[in-house]
C-alpha cells in the first residue's frame, strides 16, 4: 500500500489534500504538523484511524523528520510538502518563522529525502514570481523569472531554489507546483476571503486594502488538491507545474460579491491602510498541467464556489468564532 507523508497536513490546503488522498486512493497517510496557530485538528476529524496518523512535530527538526521519511520504503511512497508559514501580513511583522519553517524546514526535508531516496512533491505559490501590471496581457508560466516581493514570497522562492538544486545536484526525485490564491473551507480567518465572510456574519464591514484594485487568481482548494495528486501520480520528475483555474478577480469585485451573496449592500465596506509592498496582480497560465497531465478544475464557477464557502463558514462558527476578536484586534493595531 502506498504511504504518503504530508507535511502541514493539519492546515487549510494540507488537510484538504489528506481528505483527497483518502477518497481517491488507498494510500496510508502520515501527517507531520507542528500545530501552529494556523492548524485545524478539526479538519482531520472523522478520517479512518487505520489509514491516517498524526505526528506533531517540526519539519525543521531533523530528529523528527528523518525517521518519518525512512519509513517510506515502497516504490510509490512519497512526501508532499505543504508545511509553511503562509500569511504575507504576518511575514511583514516578523519574518523569522518564515525563514525557519519555509527555508530551513525545506532544507531539512530535502536532506531526509536525499538520504532515503524518497520521491518529494514541493508545494509552492505563484507569489515567487512577483506581480504583473493590471493590463499585462501575459500570465505567469513555468519560465517566468523569480522576483518575490515579501518575506513570505522570498522564503517560498528560497525553498523552491533549494528543491531544484537538490534535484539537479543530488538527483532527488522532486516535482514542484506553484499555485494561485486558494479559497474554500477551513481557511484561517486572517486571510482575505474568510476574514470578510466572518466579518459580515458577525455584523461588521469588509476591509479592503487600499483601493481594492489588486487582482488575485482564485482557485478552490479542492482543485489545488486534485492537481497535486495528478502531479504526484503522473508528473515528470524535476518538472514544475503551475496550478490555476482562470479565476482572476479584483479584491473590490470579491468584496462586493461577498456582500451581495450575504444580502448586504455591495458598497457597505471600508477602505483601510494598504499592505506595504502589496503585489498588484497574480495570474497563472496552467497550460502545462492541463495538456501534459490532463488536469481540469471542478470549480469553474467562482460565484457558486464562493456561495458554498460562505455557507460553510455560516455553519462552522464554533470553529472560527472564538478566534475572531483576537484576529481583528491584530489588524486594528495596524490600521487594517
Ligand atoms: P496554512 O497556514 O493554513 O497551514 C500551514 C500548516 O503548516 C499548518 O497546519 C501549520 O501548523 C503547519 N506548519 C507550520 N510550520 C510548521 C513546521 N515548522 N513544521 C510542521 N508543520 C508546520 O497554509 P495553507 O494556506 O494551507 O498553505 C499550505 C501550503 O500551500 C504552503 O506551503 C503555502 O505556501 C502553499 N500555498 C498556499 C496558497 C494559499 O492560497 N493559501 C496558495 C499557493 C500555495
Ligand atoms: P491574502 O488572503 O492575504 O492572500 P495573498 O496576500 O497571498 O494574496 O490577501 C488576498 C488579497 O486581499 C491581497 O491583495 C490583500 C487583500 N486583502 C484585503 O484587501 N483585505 C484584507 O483584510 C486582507 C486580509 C487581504
Amino acid at each position: 500500500m502506498q504511504h504518503v507523508l504530508v507535511t502541514g497536513g493539519a492546515g487549510f490546503i494540507g488537510s484538504n489534500f489528506v481528505h483527497h488522498l483518502i477518497e481517491h486512493s488507498d494510500a496510508r497517510v502520515t501527517v507531520l504538523d507542528k500545530m501552529t496557530y494556523a492548524a485545524s485538528p478539526e479538519a482531520l476529524e472523522g478520517l479512518p484511524s487505520d489509514r491516517v496518523e498524526l505526528v506533531v512535530g517540526d519539519v525543521a527538526d531533523a530528529a523528527v523528520v528523518d525517521p518519518l521519511v525512512a519509513r517510506l520504503t515502497g516504490p510509490e511512497d512519497a512526501v508532499v510538502h505543504f508545511a509553511a508559514e503562509s500569511h504575507n501580513d504576518n511575514s511583514l511583522r516578523d519574518p523569522s518563522p518564515f525563514i525557519q519553517t519555509n527555508i530551513v524546514g525545506t532544507f531539512v526535508l530535502l536532506e531526509a529525502v536525499r538520504a532515503h531516496d524518497v520521491r518529494l512533491h514541493h508545494v509552492s505559490t505563484d507569489e515567487v514570481y512577483g506581480d504583473l501590471e493590471l493590463d499585462d496581457p501575459g500570465r505567469f508560466s513555468e519560465s517566468t523569472p523569480y522576483q518575490p516581493s515579501s518575506p513570505y514570497s522570498a522564503s517560498k522562492a528560497g525553498a523552491d531554489h533549494l528543491v531544484r538544486a537538490w534535484a539537479r545536484s543530488f538527483g532527488v526525485r522532486a516535482t514542484l507546483s506553484n499555485c494561485s490564491n486558494n479559497y474554500g473551507p477551513w481557511q484561517h480567518i486572517e486571510k482575505f476571503i474568510p476574514r470578510q465572510i466572518t466579518g459580515v456574519l458577525t455584523g461588521g464591514r469588509p476591509r479592503l486594502y487600499g483601493a481594492g484594485a489588486n487582482v488575485r487568481d482564485w482557485i478552490h482548494t479542492a482543485d489545488h488538491s486534485s492537481a497535486v495528486w495528478a502531479i504526484l501520480q503522473r508528473g515528470t520528475p524535476g518538472a514544475t507545474y503551475l496550478i490555476g483555474a482562470d479565476g482572476e478577480r479584483s479584491n473590490l469585485e470579491v468584496v462586493r460579491l461577498i456582500l451581495e451573496l450575504l444580502g448586504r449592500d455591495p458598497d457597505d465596506f471600508d477602505h483601510v491602510a494598504d499592505r506595504p509592498g502589496h503585489d498588484l496582480r497574480y495570474a497563472i497560465d496552467p497550460t502545462r498541467l492541463r495538456t501534459e497531465l490532463g488536469w481540469t478544475p471542478a470549480y469553474t464557477d467562482f460565484e457558486a464556489g464562493l456561495a458554498a464557502t460562505i455557507e460553510w463558514y455560516r455553519g462552522h462558527q464554533d470553529w472560527w468564532g472564538p478566534h475572531k476578536e483576537a484576529v481583528e484586534a491584530g489588524y486594528a493595531a495596524r490600521g487594517q
